[in-house]
């Protein structure tokens, strides 16, 4: 494949700006050239600079009135719950009898899954979001379909199978030996392959028993380079209901760390209530915390405290938790995250926001000697953002000429309108339809 070029302005973090924005770690070419070869980006730099020294069969995309940045990382999304989103009345562990359990149970129909994986990744590429961290159901077959589908179109996602062997419905749980064995067989298909990544994939403590979290801990230590995802310190009935299957853990976070499951590659989503003693121990270890707004909102489980977090030196990226959550927009994500900072009186910078959406969200997945920033060499997953793709937004746009003020009104007004076109290694995987 010849080598092909993507003309519009560039803006990404070189390196994490901090809580309070520092400027020098983002880098901003106006009217730049991206030039992709091999799925990889091999040169980014000025059009004037580039563009005399291009070959004339390298083909431009030229969309310089736009924004091009590295595509969004989504650190925890439930694919199979595209129709548990927006479910009215309930707070977490209602919500999962309600609405969510008897959603899952659908997955064990191969053909349910397969629709659901391409629906979740058409909206997935709407919204510019390349890489994710992904819950399938108890059914190996959802893992399957979902890797059928992202590897067809050649995407980098992190995915797993929920073991559950307890506290879930008939056709939801496995038993410590089965989820073992089916997670054993999923990893030895998917992780490696292609672009795929497996995740071990606890749905969280209260759905499996010692036994099947012990055999969890000695899979983790057979795989070191598999990912572990969960969620933990959520909500504080789900708080109250952990304290009382393990009474013996200091934490909730602990019951996870005793069992081998804290380590560098987990991701546990939510972390609303660790206290100071848990958020070093992320830190130590290298384990994430994914923050996700709109679905702490939703379910009202609680105001997630970033700066605590980010100055206890844990590795904080972004989670959309859709169906928990209300959006597949990493922008509108963001735009959430600002608020519930606002509301304890912090203003997260949008250079930082910047970064847990992308570069941040890299680092946390240990992904970023490859995706997260457009620097020469990485896989160029890209998303290209329209600033005045309605009314509104060019209006505000064209108010002060700063790319993070640009992306500051993106991120609170904006959504997949505002994605004009995605690119996975390289090849567009979507393309907004505009209506002339
Ligand atoms: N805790 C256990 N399962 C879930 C889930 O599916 N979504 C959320 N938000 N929290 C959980
Ligand atoms: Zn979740």
């Amino acid at each position: 494949m010849t080598a092909h070029a993507i003309r519009a302005s560039i803006l990404h973090c070189v390196r994490d700006p901090g809580l309070a924005g520092d400027r020098c770690a983002i880098e901003h070419i106006r009217d730049a050239i991206t030039l992709i070869d091999n799925g990889r980006i091999v040169a980014v730099a000025p059009a004037a600079t580039l563009l005399p020294n291009l070959g004339a069969d390298v083909l431009i995309d030229d969309q310089r009135d736009k924004l091009l940045l590295p595509g969004f990382i989504d650190t925890h999304v439930h694919y199979p719950q595209v129709d548990v989103i927006a479910s009215y009345g309930a707070q977490l562990l209602d919500w999962l009898n309600t609405y969510t359990f008897p959603a899952e149970t659908q997955f064990a129909d191969r053909a349910h899954a397969d629709a659901a994986a391409t629906f979740f990744l058409d909206r997935l590429l709407e919204n510019g979001t390349t890489t994710a961290s992904v819950f399938c159901t108890v059914h190996p077959q959802s893992v399957d379909a979902f890797f059928s589908a992202s590897e067809a179109r050649g995407l980098r996602m992190i995915a797993g199978k929920c073991l559950m062997d307890r506290h879930a419905p008939d056709g939801l749980r496995d038993t410590a030996t089965t989820g073992i064995a089916e997670t054993r067989a999923l990893i030895e298909r998917w992780h490696g392959h292609a672009r795929s990544l497996y995740a071990i994939t606890p749905r969280f403590a209260a759905t499996s028993t010692r036994e099947q979290l012990k055999a969890m801990g000695q899979l983790a230590l057979e795989f070191p380079s598999a990912y572990i995802q969960s969620h933990v310190a959520e909500n504080k009935a789900e708080i109250a209901w952990i304290a009382e299957l393990f009474p013996e853990y200091r934490s909730y976070l602990d019951v996870y760390d005793q069992f081998g499951l804290l380590r560098d590659r987990s991701i546990y989503a939510h972390c609303i209530y660790l206290d100071d003693a848990d958020r070093a121990r992320m830190t130590d270890c290298g384990a994430t915390p994914a923050f996700c707004p709109t679905s702490n909102l939703f379910i009202g489980s609680g105001l997630y405290n970033l700066a605590q977090a980010v100055s206890a030196g844990n590795r904080v990226s972004l989670g959309s938790d859709v169906g928990g959550g209300t959006s597949y927009s990493m922008l509108r994500t963001l735009g959430e995250a600002y608020k519930i900072q606002q509301l304890q009186g912090v203003s997260l910078s949008p250079a930082y926001a910047l970064y847990l959406a992308t570069l941040g969200g890299a680092r946390a997945l240990s992904l970023d000697d490859r995706i997260g920033s457009m620097c020469v060499g990485k896989e160029a997953d890209l998303v290209l953002l329209d600033p005045a793709a309605t009314p509104l937004l060019a209006r505000r746009t064209a108010l002060r000429d700063d790319p993070l003020d640009t992306f500051f009104a993106m991120m609170t007004l904006g959504d997949d309108r505002a994605v004009a076109a995605t690119y996975a290694g390289g090849q567009c995987v979507h393309r907004k339809m505009t209506v002339t």
